[in-house]
């Protein structure tokens, strides 16, 4: 199953994410959290201690990424390798087993 979080600026996603995130694996769900926020603080409202948020860093879209076209030129995006594999290179885990993915950040003044 995919939830993703959406609305308006404050209205406490990054909060109800984390939380749903970890009550989801107590009970047993192998979860991952994905961080898709130019400024990300997911990682952080998930519990992670200061050694595990220092792993994260943007994830290099292009390195994990590819595009593929269709038959009838509908593009796609497909990861290049497995799940796993980019959690553990990219990624940590926190409370509860949670595996937590940084997909940007603060890329500089004006770079968007
Ligand atoms: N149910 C709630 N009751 C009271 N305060 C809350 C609640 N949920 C979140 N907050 C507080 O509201 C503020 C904004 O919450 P949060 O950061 O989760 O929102 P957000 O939608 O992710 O914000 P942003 O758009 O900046 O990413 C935080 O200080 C958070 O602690
Ligand atoms: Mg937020």
């Amino acid at each position: 199953m995919r939830i993703a979080v959406s609305g308006k600026g404050g209205s406490g996603k990054t909060t109800i994410a984390a939380t749903l995130a970890r009550l989801f694996a107590r009970r047993g769900y192998r979860v991952s959290a994905l961080d898709d926020d130019p400024n990300p603080n997911l990682a952080v409202a998930l519990g992670l201690p200061a050694d595990q948020l220092r792993r994260l860093g943007p994830v290099p879209r292009e390195e994990i990424l590819e595009e593929r076209v269709d038959a009838h030129g509908v593009a796609s995006l497909h990861l290049t390798r497995p799940f796993e594999d980019v959690i553990e290179a990219y990624g940590a885990r926190g409370p509860d087993g949670v595996a937590v993915l940084a997909m940007t950040g603060v890329l500089g003044a004006g770079k968007g």
